[in-house]
């Protein structure tokens, strides 16, 4: 099978062509990426020189490199996007770009190269915030409430709407938040690890009570490769853990991995249009792809500590160009004292 992986330089995508690469010894894979921020070529440095991988440079708004990019696929798995909820509220015009008419773009080049299956990437903030003690099934109501959930639910949707109106072969995924190996910084998880490690106050926002169910990266990976030969077309598949815990909860307990202590966590404003609560029914996938997520949290958690521990240069690497500045942009507006904090240097 040729597939073709959109944004496999970024974190999940980047654990996919792995996965696949070792799982299915006879498929080949194209790369398409633009090479954002929050994409590296570093990070794919190990399968670089795999002759059944190849790395094509491209936006993928950009209909003739789309369709360059198409020719002889038989099947696109989706991922590229921009993923970051606290930049989509400083700016949403990327997301837009890119999530909705990025997407229209591939669908429409897929469909015209008689592309056999395209699995869209999406995610559980396409419903909203989940209310205490209910889980989402793939029928509930889609409500977002960021601009990134927002521009993510205009990619769904359109992908629904090329299946119902074309019969083009779309399946859906919506998965929960992800952790693990080569995940950007800016994100819960790996801002703590990364800023924990050199003794840096972590930003917890509001109260740090809102919950999300946190799947590791692989069990996110084998859930993709079950729906891309396992599913049905027209049809979506919720992928969560199961693994619901407040945020504090998560901090206190990478900061024990790490080996720092708790005073370093910092109460900062909140987000606005802050989700609650993230929470999956799953049953679906369990039953119809014969998927379940392997990972237990902890062991999990400690996986990935490790790899950040072992993998400074990949850190010092991706976060070398815009991090910086980003995390002052993103943070000194958030708390006057977390400012003073950052202005000297970012210790407590
Ligand atoms: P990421 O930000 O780490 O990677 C995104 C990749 O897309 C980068 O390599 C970037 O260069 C590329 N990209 C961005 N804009 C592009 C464009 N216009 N053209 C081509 N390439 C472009 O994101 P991630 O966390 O790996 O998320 C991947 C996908 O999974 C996204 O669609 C996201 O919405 C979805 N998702 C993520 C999570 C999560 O917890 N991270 C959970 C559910 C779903
Ligand atoms: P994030 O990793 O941005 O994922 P998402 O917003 O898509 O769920 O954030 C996970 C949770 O952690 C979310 O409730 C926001 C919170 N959070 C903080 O408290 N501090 C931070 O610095 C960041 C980045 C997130």
């Amino acid at each position: 099978m040729k597939l073709i992986v959109t944004g496999g330089a970024g974190f999940i995508g980047s654990n996919f062509i792995r996965y696949i690469l070792a799982r299915h010894p006879r498929y080949s894979i194209r790369n398409l990426d633009k090479l954002t921020y929050s994409g590296n070529l570093y990070t794919l440095r190990d399968v670089e020189k795999n002759r059944r991988y190849t790395f094509l440079r491209g936006d993928v708004c950009d209909r003739h490199k789309v369709q360059e990019a198409m020719r002889g696929v038989d099947a696109v798995v989706h991922f590229a996007a921009e993923s970051h909820v606290d930049r989509s509220i400083l700016d949403s015009t990327a997301f837009v770009k890119t999530n909705v008419l990025g997407t229209q773009c591939l669908l429409d080049a897929a469909r015209h190269a008689g592309v056999k299956r395209f699995v869209l990437v999406s995610t559980d903030e396409v419903y909203g915030s989940a209310p205490s003690g209910e889980k989402f099934t793939e029928e509930c109501l889609l409500a977002p409430n960021s601009p990134y959930a927002a521009s993510k639910t205009g990619a769904d949707l359109l992908a629904r709407a090329y299946f119902r109106t074309y019969g083009f072969p779309v399946i859906i995924t919506r998965c929960t938040n992800n952790y693990g190996p080569y995940q950007y910084p800016e994100k819960f998880i790996p801002l703590i690890v990364t800023r924990a490690l050199q003794g840096q106050n972590i930003p917890v926002y509001g109260d740090g009570l809102q919950v999300r169910d946190w799947i590791h990266v692989t069990d996110h990976c084998a859930g993709l490769d079950a729906a891309l030969h396992q599913g049905r077309d027209g049809e979506i598949y919720n992928l969560g853990a199961g693994n619901e815990w407040p945020n504090l909860e998560i901090a206190r307990r990478i900061l024990q991995l790490v080996g720092k202590p708790d005073s370093l966590l910092t109460y900062v404003q909140d987000r606005p249009g802050h989700d609650r609560r993230y929470a999956l029914n799953s049953d679906k996938a369990c039953r119809e792809l014969n998927w379940a997520p392997k990972i237990a949290l902890n062991d999990g958690l400690k996986q990935t500590v490790d790899w950040y521990l072992s993998n400074s240069e990949w850190i010092r690497r991706v976060t070398a160009r815009v991090y910086r500045s980003y995390y002052r942009q993103q943070y000194e507006r958030r708390d006057s004292t977390l400012a003073k904090v950052l202005n000297r240097g970012g210790k407590k």
